[in-house]
Formats: C-alpha cells, structure tokens, sequence
C-alpha cells in the first residue's frame, strides 16, 4: 500500500498500476460504512485507490471543520488488511494552492436538502471530487448511499462533464439498532447515541406506511415528524419525501420515492435517508 502527498507522486503511482482502477474518497475517520466501499471496489477492480482529506471547502462557517475526526494511522491500520493499492493523503495547500478559483456548480440539484441548508457544502464537494478524479482516473468511483444527495450530484457532474468514471452505490451500512454509521457519530454522548436512532426509525415507519398503500407524502413527512417529536433530544432541521434523481419533493408517489432527514441529536447534526420503492421493503440504494 502506498500512502503519497504530492498530486505528481498520484498520477505516477496510479500509471503503474494494471486494469480497472477503483476509486474511494473519503475524509477519513474511516469506519465500516467507508470500509464496505473499499471491499465493493477491492472485489471489483484490479487496484484499489483511497484518498483521505478533510475537504474545507465544503465546510461552511461555524460547522465542524476544526474539530473533524483525524485519525491517519488507525485509518491506515484498517486499510492495510483491505487489499488497498494506493492512498493519497494531500494537505489542503496541495489541494488549494494560493492562486486556485476554479470551482464546479452542478445548479439544480445542489439547491435542495442538504444544498438548502449547507450554502457552497456542494461547490466544495464537486470541486474536489472533480480533482481526485483528474489524479487517480478511475473507472469506477465509489460512494455511500448514507449521502444520497451527494451520489445524485456526482451522477450529474460525471455525466454533464463527460467525465469516464462509473459511480457505484453502495447501500447505507447501520449499527445493529440501525443508526446509520457516520464520522460525525463520535460526537454523540450515550444518552444521545441512543436518541440518534430515531431517525431510521422514523424512516422505516415511513417506508412501512407506503407499503402498506399509503402514497401521499406529505402524510409520511407527518409520520416522520410525529417519530421523531418523541424524542426530546432531537430537533428537525427538515424531513423529505422526494423524487430520487430531481429531489423535488413529491406530493403523490409512484412508485418511488427517496425519504430523507437531517435532525440535530443535542448540537449533533445527523443525516440518513432510505430509498422506498413499491413491492420492495429490500432495495436499499440507488441502481
Ligand atoms: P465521508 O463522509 O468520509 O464519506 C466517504 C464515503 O463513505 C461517502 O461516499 C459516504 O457516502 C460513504 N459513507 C459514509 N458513511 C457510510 C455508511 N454508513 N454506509 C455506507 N457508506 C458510507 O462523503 C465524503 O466523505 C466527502 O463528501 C467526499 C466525497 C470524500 C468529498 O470530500
């Protein structure tokens, strides 16, 4: 495994390396939701790259830049046994040097959601996700159905900039009582670790109720609302039932539907989401 800083020693890393490259990024703090896209990627290409780097561009002001789990060497440790070929770990200098204003908008589907709330959090994540995509080249890159808003953007921005790359979701991984695993998890004190895991069950109540026939979403935002309004330690930022690939929100359903939330646990602020698709309580992420 090789673990490089320079953009140069990536590109003339990644040259050597036969077949179809796969590709992770990632901001570190690695967990068993960032370890199953390295196994998904390990077990479908020839070589495997990872980048770690806590992006600050995608931060705004007043989040939790400063104080983002940084953790290399227990990140290193958990890739070594993975079969991993090459990892970039760049500063923010070589990432952002002086002069940079070069920035990537994808328009309409940055304005919703997470995009609402987190004005610029997409110009940072599609500027950088563009650049490790310049150094490593990958085939195929893969990403975490957690963020589902973050899969849809990329889609666009690959397709709009007819960048040769194939995204591949993967499914959200939980704990065993379903919180979705998240860096920003380690936040949280016992007491709040336990009223996180309100908001899957907030949206499988959701997803259960449009199995059972019911397709108005405002009625399962009401649902939502009314799941997470039992636990005093959560406070809404917004619940979504929304068309999976616009993000518009929906008022009927057809037969599909992406329920998303983001919830302050205490000053935590947390998001999940699930795919519901009619006749099917099993697909968890986007094709
Ligand atoms: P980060 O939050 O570190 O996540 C890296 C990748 O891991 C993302 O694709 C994310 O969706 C995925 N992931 C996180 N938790 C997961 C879970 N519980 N199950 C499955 N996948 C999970 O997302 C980012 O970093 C950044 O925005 C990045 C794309 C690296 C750009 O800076």
């Amino acid at each position: 495994m090789k673990v490089v800083a320079d953009i140069s020693d990536v590109r003339r890393e990644r040259a050597v390396l036969p077949g179809r490259f796969g590709l992770v990024p990632t901001m570190g703090a690695l967990h068993e939701g960032h370890l199953s896209l390295v196994r998904r990627a390990r077990a479908e290409c020839d070589a495997v790259g990872l980048s770690i780097f806590v992006n600050p561009t995608q931060f705004g002001p007043g989040e939790d830049l400063s104080r983002y789990p940084r953790d290399l060497d227990a990140d290193l440790m958990a890739l070594e046994p993975l079969g991993v070929d090459l990892v970039w770990t760049p500063s923010p200098e070589v990432m952002y040097p002086p002069a940079f204003q070069t920035w990537v908008m994808i328009e309409e589907v940055s304005k919703r959601l997470e995009g609402e709330r987190r004005p610029g959090h997409f110009r940072g994540v599609a500027t950088v996700v563009a650049k490790l995509f310049n150094a490593f080249a990958p085939d195929r890159a893969y990403f975490g159905q957690k963020d589902a808003q973050q899969t849809v953007v990329i889609r666009r921005m690959v397709e709009d900039l007819s960048i040769p790359t194939e995204i591949v979701v993967c499914p959200t991984v939980r704990a065993p009582d379903g919180l979705a695993l998240s860096s920003r998890n380690s936040y949280l004190n016992p007491g709040e670790r336990q009223a996180a895991t309100v908001l899957f069950r907030a949206l499988s109540e959701a997803r259960a109720a449009y199995l059972r026939g019911e397709c108005h979403a405002r009625v399962l935002r009401d649902i939502m609302k009314s799941v997470l309004e039992q636990e005093p330690l959560a406070r809404v930022d917004y619940i979504s039932v929304a068309d999976p690939e616009t993000l518009v929100e929906l008022e009927q359903i057809e037969d599909r539907a992406l329920a998303s939330l983001a919830v302050y646990i205490g000053r935590t602020r947390l998001i999940d989401n699930i795919l519901i698709l009619w006749g099917s309580d099993q697909v968890n992420c986007y094709i």
